[in-house]
This record gives structure tokens, C-alpha cells and sequence, in this order.
């Protein structure tokens, strides 16, 4: 099984090592699953304007095709202005309507303040679920302290533990729907 994430962040570290932890996390509970950190700071993803996908450029072909032959994926943003990211909306906006059926999509966030823990229950459940998404009742919203300052790294073992969790949850279910 491959396991794509996604880091809807184009400026800081913060998504993408989020994203990263659960894929790190997958690995080691399983390490025949294979997995692919798609970081959206490494590619150019061009604006969808309604054209076909053939249109656009190489970095956006690219990543659609990654990300349709995943297994299953797990999606991190940013929170910004109290939504998700534009650059991950913008990329989801180049899939078709099925893209994520009868695969598991799971969903990470980072933000300075608590309050908006619930964007991705709101927002992005809703997208990933029109796709087809199987969308795990565990998501993880990592607020900005529980990084250290300087490395980025995740310091909140709850966190970690949470991310762990959520790992454990895409797994069980993406292999419930594989072997059905
Ligand atoms: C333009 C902008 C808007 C933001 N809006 C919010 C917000 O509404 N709620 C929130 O919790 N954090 C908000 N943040 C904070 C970011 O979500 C947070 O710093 C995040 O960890 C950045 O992730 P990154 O390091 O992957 O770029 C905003 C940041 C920026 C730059």
C-alpha cells in the first residue's frame, strides 16, 4: 500500500513536518507500506483556471498523478484566515470528483490559536468527503507552541501520541477497505 502526504504550506516548516510525523508513524507500524511526502514548497503548482489537467505544467501533472495512485493519503495544512490553505485548495481543485474513492484521507492542521481546531472537521472534511474521501473520525491540530522555537520539531508528547493514533486509525481503516 502507498501512503501519499500532502503539505498544503508554501512558507514555513511547520505543515510539512506535521504531515511527515504521520507518515514516519505509518512506517513503522508498517514497514511494507510505502510512503511519499509531497511538500507543495518543492513544486509549482499552476492556478486552476478550468482547463484541462493537460494544460497545466509538468510540477502540477506531476503531483495529480501522485497523488490519484496513492492508497491513501493524509493532508496537512496551514490554517490561514480561519480556512485552509489556498495553495492546498488550489490543488484540490485540479482533481476529479472521485479521487479519493474507496481510499482513507486523513487530516492534519497547524495554527497559532486553539479556537480553530474545528477548520478541519468544517472545512476540509467536507472537500476530502465530496472526492470520495474516507475521511478517519481522528484529526490532529497542532497549535504553534507545541513546537520548539528553533527546530520546529514537535515537543508536545500528546501530540505525538495523537499523531501516532492517527496513523494507527488510516492504516486500519485503508486495510479494511482493501480486503473487503
Ligand atoms: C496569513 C496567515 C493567516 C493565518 N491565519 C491563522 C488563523 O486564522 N488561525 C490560526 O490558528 N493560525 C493562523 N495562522 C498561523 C499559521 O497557521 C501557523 O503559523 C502555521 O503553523 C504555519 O504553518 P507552516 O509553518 O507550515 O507555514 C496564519 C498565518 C498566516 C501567515
Amino acid at each position: 500500500m502507498k501512503l501519499v502526504g500532502v503539505s498544503g504550506a508554501l512558507a514555513g516548516e511547520k505543515t510539512s513536518l506535521t504531515v511527515n510525523d504521520v507518515l514516519v508513524n505509518a512506517k513503522l507500524l508498517d514497514s511494507t507500506i510505502q510512503t511519499e511526502l509531497i511538500d507543495l514548497r518543492d513544486y509549482e503548482i499552476d492556478f486552476f483556471d478550468g482547463a484541462p489537467l493537460a494544460v497545466y505544467n509538468e510540477d502540477t501533472w506531476n503531483v495529480v498523478k501522485k497523488i490519484l495512485s496513492a492508497d491513501f493519503l493524509i493532508f496537512g495544512t496551514p490554517i490561514y484566515q480561519a480556512s485552509i490553505s489556498g495553495a492546498l485548495k488550489n490543488l484540490l481543485d485540479h482533481l476529479p470528483e472521485y479521487a479519493f474513492k474507496n481510499k482513507v484521507t486523513g487530516m492534519v492542521a497547524t495554527g497559532w490559536s486553539n479556537k480553530h481546531f474545528l477548520v478541519l472537521e468544517y472545512h476540509l472534511r467536507s472537500i476530502l468527503s465530496y472526492f470520495k474521501g474516507l475521511v478517519p473520525t481522528g484529526n490532529v491540530f497542532v497549535h504553534n507552541d507545541s513546537f520548539n522555537e528553533d527546530s520546529d520539531k514537535i515537543i508536545d508528547d500528546r501530540v505525538s501520541e495523537r499523531l501516532q493514533k492517527l496513523a494507527e486509525e488510516i492504516i486500519y481503516l485503508q486495510r479494511g477497505i482493501t480486503n473487503r
